[in-house]
């Protein structure tokens, strides 16, 4: 008895010193939480306007603001950005949610530059770049691309088809390679049938054109007024949402891209053939709303679950390579895939782009152009 209750007093003490510990540790972590937009730029060195953000909030907390031009390292571009366009991931990162604070700093904004990708025109490259040179139009991957200038690595890049605008291939990256990556795990072969839940919005259109040109029977599920917009990009079927729930339906699809993660695992199983793939690519539309933790939650969930099934629940992370974004610029220059571009904002007006982009009813993509902006506010 007196072994049991020492051992309870050490486990008492032990919890209550890892609980203390943690809290010391968010209370450093907190407090030295901090960012570059106190710092004034050196004498001498080269300017240029980007949006910035210094504390988390809504959409106003985006600003121009003059600071350093990028160097380019000897791996790197230097790219003179001209479009740049919103991702998922923008407006959690500037709300700083808990996910958002966790990733990007607890009490501040670590990295204060706005954006993931871009396009626009090399400048200079580093001397271990080869295959580009000054002049040369891309398109690519780096965050902080809302700005003037962005200092990019070679295998993130890829040349800009002259057949698609600047805003076109600055809208391209992350929607395109989400859709291409996961249509590819999911499996795609020319003659399947494939049904893509959220067709409309900035990955939806690229998977519905990325899809077509795979040579398959697309099916899009869209709301009324997006109807037109997924015929145009090539949609064989479309399935108005606010009529009817797709997975009421008898037919079967070999694979299901499902962009909104809005029904269950038995109901989308159910519209699978057997050894058919159900991609786990989003949670719905941008923008922080409630819901979205049990989506996240069911899509662990169906993934587990299809271990035991002989359809496939696969969720998986996007991640920029050269090998895909060249494929993508591949797909543009043969016109397979137009980027479907919805807005375009100046830079200036970037926080007005983050507002209508996280209201969630895009239409494709949203887009920010710099090239014209050439002061301080
Ligand atoms: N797996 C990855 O690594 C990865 C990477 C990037 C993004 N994503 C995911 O991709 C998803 C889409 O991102 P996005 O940038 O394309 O979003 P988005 O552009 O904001 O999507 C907006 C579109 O979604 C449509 N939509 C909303 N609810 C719908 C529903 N119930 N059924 C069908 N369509 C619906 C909207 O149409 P209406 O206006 O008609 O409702 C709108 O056109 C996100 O959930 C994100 O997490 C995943």
């Amino acid at each position: 008895m007196a072994t049991r209750g020492k051992l309870e007093r050490i486990l008492k003490w032990s919890v209550l010193a890892l609980l203390l510990a943690g809290f010391a540790w968010f209370q450093f972590a907190y407090w030295t939480s901090t960012n570059d937009c106190g710092r004034s730029i050196p004498d001498g060195a080269e300017r240029m306007m980007a949006i910035r953000y210094c504390e988390y909030g809504s959409p106003d907390v985006l600003h121009v603001a003059e600071i350093e031009k990028p160097v380019p390292s000897d791996d790197q571009l230097l790219v003179r950005v001209h479009a740049a366009s919103l991702n998922f991931i923008d407006p959690p990162m500037v709300r700083g949610g808990v996910f958002g604070r966790l990733i990007a700093g607890l009490r501040k904004p670590e990295f204060t530059g706005f954006g993931q990708e871009f396009a626009g025109v090399v400048e200079t490259v580093g001397k271990n770049v080869s295959g580009l040179k000054a002049g040369d139009e891309v398109f690519g991957q780096r965050r902080g691309s809302v700005a003037q200038y962005v200092c990019a690595r070679k295998d993130r890049v890829a040349p800009k088809p002259p057949n698609v605008t600047f805003e076109q291939a600055g809208a391209a990256t992350r929607a395109g390679l989400t859709a291409l990556q996961g249509l590819r795990k999911g499996n795609i072969r020319a003659g399947q049938k494939v049904l893509i839940n959220g067709a409309s919005g900035g990955v939806g259109t690229f998977a519905l054109q990325i899809a077509k040109a795979f040579d398959t029977e697309v099916t899009a599920v869209v709301s009324t007024r997006n109807l037109e917009i997924a015929r145009s990009l090539g949609a064989d079927h479309v399935i108005d949402y606010t009529k009817e729930d797709f997975t009421t339906r008898t037919e079967q699809y070999d694979l299901l891209f499902d962009n909104v993660g809005n029904r269950s695992f038995e109901e989308r199983r159910r519209v699978l053939k057997p050894n058919g793939v159900c991609m786990l690519a989003g949670i719905g539309s941008a923008g922080v709303r409630k819901g979205q933790l049990s989506r996240i939650a069911g899509t662990f969930l169906a993934s587990f679950r299809s271990g035991f099934s002989d359809r496939k629940f696969e969720r998986y992370i996007t991640e920029a390579n050269e090998d895909d974004l060249n494929f993508l610029s591949e797909l543009m220059a043969a016109g397979k895939v137009k980027p479907f571009v919805d807005k375009t904002y100046p830079m200036h007006e970037a926080g007005e782009a983050l507002r209508y982009f996280e209201q969630g009813h895009s239409r494709g993509k949203i887009v920010i152009t710099t090239a014209d902006e050439a002061k301080p506010l």
